[in-house]
């Protein structure tokens, strides 16, 4: 079996989710899995960004990371998704990338593809729980295999005991106030762990 490859996709304005995307990124590497690191495109007008010091250091501080594509999707067996929670749902940006995989999933190569997602939002019970399970509700809809980390590890009750997948409360500049570090790092082995298994069996 070749090594897994695993595309991590975040959408992150004051740098919580990039910083998580980060530590799955490592995760990934620490077990030989072939990783991309991977934002999705912004969609919020420039005029916008630039009223808000933060988003805009998050933008500079994430230029050189590559926008992810459908062929990114196509390549990988395993697939993180960090996105934050907007008024209780998914960040449209995140949505939109999703939405814009309409040709590859009437293809079919969406299917069998490991999925895990991770949030945060300002609040404990501001979202973080529904955003991942929205974003899972469109992954039923790739036929991809959903791989939450339930409670399979110490590390997710320190983190705040999110069995969906790892999601954290976050300060007015993107703070993360939660453990989450080792509960991501948990999550992310765990899928790739999963994606070999289906690998190998695809063999
Ligand atoms: C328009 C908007 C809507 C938001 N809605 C929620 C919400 O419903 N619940 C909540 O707790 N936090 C909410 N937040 C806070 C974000 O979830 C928080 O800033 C984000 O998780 C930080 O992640 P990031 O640093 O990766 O951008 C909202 C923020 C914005 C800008």
């Amino acid at each position: 079996m070749g090594k897994v490859k695993l595309a991590v996709i975040f959408y992150s304005m004051t740098g919580a989710n990039y910083q998580m995307a980060k530590w799955a990124t490592e995760a990934g590497q620490d077990v030989g899995a072939e990783v991309r690191l991977l934002k999705v495109q912004e969609l919020a007008p420039d005029s916008v960004i630039e009223a808000n010091s933060k988003w805009k250091e998050t933008k500079e501080e994430i230029k050189d990371i590559p926008v992810a594509k459908s062929e990114d999707i196509e390549w990988a067996d395993a697939l993180v998704f960090s996105v934050p929670t907007r008024f209780g749902n998914m960040a449209s940006q995140m949505k939109q990338f999703l939405d814009i995989q309409g040709g590859i999933w009437s293809q079919g190569k969406t299917v069998d593809k490991v999925v895990t997602a991770m949030s945060s939002a300002q609040n404990p019970h501001g979202g973080q729980e529904g955003t991942i399970k929205a974003l899972y509700a469109s992954m039923m809809h790739w036929g991809a295999v959903i791989v939450p980390p339930g409670y399979t590890d110490e590390s997710l009750f320190k983190a705040g005991g999110n069995p969906y997948g790892t999601s954290t409360s976050v300060g007015s500049k993107g703070e993360i106030l939660d453990d989450v570090e080792d509960a991501v790092k948990h999550q992310v082995k765990r899928a790739i762990k999963v994606a070999g298994w289906i690998k190998t069996g695809k063999q």
